[in-house]
């Protein structure tokens, strides 16, 4: 028909496949070679009915993602409009079902609902992932999704964004069969059974006995407006998509279309639809390294090993069993290796109670972790991850001993999360093989893990690290190997200035509200509390030999680590804990945080919320400048990525660095050059983000124009 359509005849039956890989979206094209298609099936005596497939690993995936970036951004001729193509459908004379693998995702399954009927293998997901972009469905899903499954499951897809998986749809009335085996033959007899019973065929958009009555609906939108305020907070399209299926509820369908279209538009001009779609290419972006092409060698990693069984380790050697890999985990004595197990079982005894996974699922995941207490095996690793202690001199002591066990091509990573991995890989005969692979607590759980490459790691060494992440499920980031690396060279900062803020006059409470109302998933001193003050109080002696004589320091967070207040694991740090580790403001850090601003002739005044957001935020965003500019980042985008996958902020608002692009660079320089007047040499402008707010410029635009000198160099 096209070139991304194509028509057959198989058994009496039209069999059309779309053909745009890499996930068939509804890229201009699409659509029209869809409709002349129908048109040539219609018209085919010889075909009594019409199949529509997806060429390749998948059904449709969504709207072309690209085509809404560029609505979103007021480029383009606006929103893409898939209303003719789904009429088409629907209207066909002959029946129409849609066959599904892979994914049937937003514009995907707005597609197959428009089918007379639709069948699927068994682990094909289907879902309305659209809140994840910051939009509604906005090809007609929230009119007819209620009509095949029902307003409060309709609401609950649209508001999660998560897909389900066949059987569920099935049982859910969004499709008609599972097939097992062969899908195209499964499907082309299904049309066939169809064609021979004959009758009306079924159109969703006429359909209206699973819309429930406007008493019950009542509570059902209240609790999916609940659903979206608790599980979305702060974000706009959940709530969009509940009035929109509401309007399905209330509305003839054209007007509820109608209705869906205004919605859907309103949507794509906000600022958390474009934050979103950025974030969306942004985390596909990072895996591309201009010098380590797709074709790079990796080492194929069969058997890990972990040194350490503490709270990162055991994370660790979870991450792998999930993915298939055998861990062997080594520790130094008998009891932390036993607690390290215990903690292990629990959490997958806990997951297990929640029904994420079966109880032979969780036996095959423990068999796959081998603990120990010596290097036995370790010779036959493919890879070894050290996560001992945070100390130089300890970390350098096992590279030396794994350096003279490992096999020549084992992988030597370290999970250190501030130290110089170079340092590291030079006790080893073998820099080249040595990286940093900086997992996040908790391991089995956060999606980021930042890459650190050496002076020395070799290309190979970081091609197996990005494709170890994606095993994992997770987003590996390429950064180079400064102080903190990229996300806790951010966070020192960003520490520091809320410290002071409370010298200043704030409470940690105020802080760390201010801090999630702004979005954030945890405040800053919550995160101390529970990351330890002892570490990072052990951290900051690390580095205490840099810190410049003279400049002020904040000195509560000492004054709490000597009192032993470490935090949630000793019941009290910043808030003080319950049993249950639920947090209380602590009046005697207040009356420390008083005494300590009086010794060090601080005046206590009042401190606005907007003042701690931009005091907290903007001082990543400078740090974040200058990594940039000192090239241990590669794209401003990656360190959105660091800090939507690893640190809690919040997707809506595209990472630091894309938010400063939303407030405006002029702006943000000059509350920088402000604060650095007021408090000092901390606020030293970076100078790639006084350049570029000059130049009238944002981030995007810097990351765009090095993207294409890479790309030409
Ligand atoms: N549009 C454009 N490009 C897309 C796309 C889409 N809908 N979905 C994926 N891609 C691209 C990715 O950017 C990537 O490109 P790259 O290779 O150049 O980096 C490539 O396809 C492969 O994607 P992944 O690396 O993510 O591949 P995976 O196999 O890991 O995952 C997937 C596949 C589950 C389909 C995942 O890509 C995904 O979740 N895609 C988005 C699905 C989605 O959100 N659909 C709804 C779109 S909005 C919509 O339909 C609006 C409608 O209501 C009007």
């Amino acid at each position: 028909m096209n070139k991304f359509v194509n028509l057959a005849t198989q058994d009496g039956v039209a069999v059309i496949t779309i053909n745009n890989p890499p996930v068939n979206a509804l890229s201009p094209g699409v659509p029209e070679g869809l409709v002349e298609a129908l048109d040539a099936a219609e018209r085919d005596p010889s075909a009594r009915a019409i199949v529509i497939i997806g060429g390749g690993r998948t059904f449709i995936a969504g709207a072309d993602i690209k085509e809404l970036e560029l609505a979103a951004s007021g480029r383009g001729s606006g929103p893409p409009e898939f209303h003719g193509i789904l009429a088409r459908i629907e209207d066909s004379t002959k029946p129409v079902v849609m066959a599904i693998h892979g994914t049937a995702l937003g514009g995907g399954n707005e597609v197959a609902m428009a089918g007379h009927y639709r069948v699927a293998v068994p682990d094909a997901q289907i879902g309305q992932p659209e809140v994840n972009l910051g939009i509604i469905p906005g090809a007609e899903g929230t009119q007819r999704l209620p009509r095949l499954v029902g307003v409060a499951a309709a609401i609950d897809l649209c508001v999660s964004g998560k897909p389900i998986r066949a059987p569920e749809a099935l049982k859910l009335g969004l499709i008609d069969r599972v097939i097992e085996g062969d899908l195209l033959a499964g499907a082309v007899a299904f049309a066939r059974a169809i064609a021979d019973k004959g009758g009306a065929l079924p159109k969703t958009r006429e359909l209206s006995d699973k819309l429930g009555s406007e008493f019950v609906n009542a509570s059902i939108f209240a609790a999916g407006r609940d659903q979206a305020r608790k599980t979305r907070r702060n974000m706009i399209a959940p709530l969009m998509a509940v009035d929109a299926i509401e309007a399905a509820a209330t509305l003839p369908f054209d007007e509820g279309c109608k209705k869906e279209r205004e919605i859907f538009e309103e949507c794509i001009a906000s600022d958390q639809a474009r934050a979103l779609i950025h974030a969306f290419f942004a985390e596909r972006a990072v895996a591309k390294i201009p010098d380590i092409p797709k074709e790079t060698a990796v080492y194929n990693i069969r058997q890990a090993a972990i040194i350490g069984a503490g709270t990162m380790g055991g994370g660790i050697a979870m991450a792998c069993a999930n993915a298939g890999i055998a861990v062997l985990l080594k520790e130094v004595e008998q009891t932390a290796l036993d607690r390290g197990l215990a903690i292990i079982r629990k959490n997958y005894e806990n997951s297990v109670k929640k029904g994420r996974f079966s109880q032979e699922v969780m036996d095959q995941r423990i068999a796959l972790i081998h603990p120990q207490l010596t290097y036995d095996g370790f010779a036959q690793a493919d890879l070894i991850i050290e996560a001992a202690f945070e100390s130089m001199e300890l970390k350098k002591r096992i590279f030396g001993e794994i350096d003279r066990i490992a096999q020549s091509d084992c992988v030597l990573a370290s999970n250190t999360s501030t130290l110089d991995i170079d340092e590291i890989a030079s006790v080893t005969s073998r820099p080249h093989m040595v990286i940093g692979l900086h997992f996040f607590s908790p391991a089995n759980v956060m999606r980021l893990v930042e890459i650190v490459r050496g002076k020395a790691t070799s290309r190979e060494v970081v091609a197996t690290a990005l494709a170890l992440a994606k095993k994992l499920g997770k987003v590996g980031v390429v950064v180079g190997n400064c102080r903190g690396f990229v996300g806790n060279r951010m966070m020192l900062p960003y520490m520091r200035e809320a410290q002071f803020l409370v010298e200043e006059g704030a409470t940690p409470e105020q802080v760390d509200r201010a801090l999630t109302n702004f979005g954030m998933a945890m405040g800053i001193f919550a995160v101390d509390d529970m990351g330890g003050i002892d570490l990072a109080w052990r951290v900051r002696q690390e580095y205490k030999h840099l810190e410049k004589p003279g400049v002020r320091m904040p000195i509560v967070l000492e004054k709490l680590f000597h009192l032993g207040r470490y935090g949630q694991k000793t019941g009290a740090g910043w808030y003080r804990y319950d049993e249950n580790r639920k947090p209380t403001a602590d009046p005697e850090v207040h009356a420390l945080i008083e005494k300590t601003a009086h010794e060090g002739g601080i005046e206590r005044r009042h401190i606005s919320d907007d003042e701690i957001i931009e005091r907290s935020i903007y001082i990543m965003i400078n740090e974040g400048a200058k990594i940039l500019e000192e090239g241990y980042a590669l794209r401003a985008a990656d360190i959105d990525v660091i800090y939507l996958t690893g640190y809690g902020f919040p997707a809506y608002r595209g990472g630091p660095m894309w938010y400063a692009d939303t407030v405006g660079l002029k702006q943000v320089r000059d509350r920088i050059r402000e604060f650095h007047e007021k408090h000092g040499e901390f606020w030293e402008p970076a100078p790639l983000l006084a350049k570029l707010a000059d130049q009238g410029e944002t981030f995007a635009d810097y990351d765009a124009a090095r993207e294409q000198s890479l790309a030409v160099a």
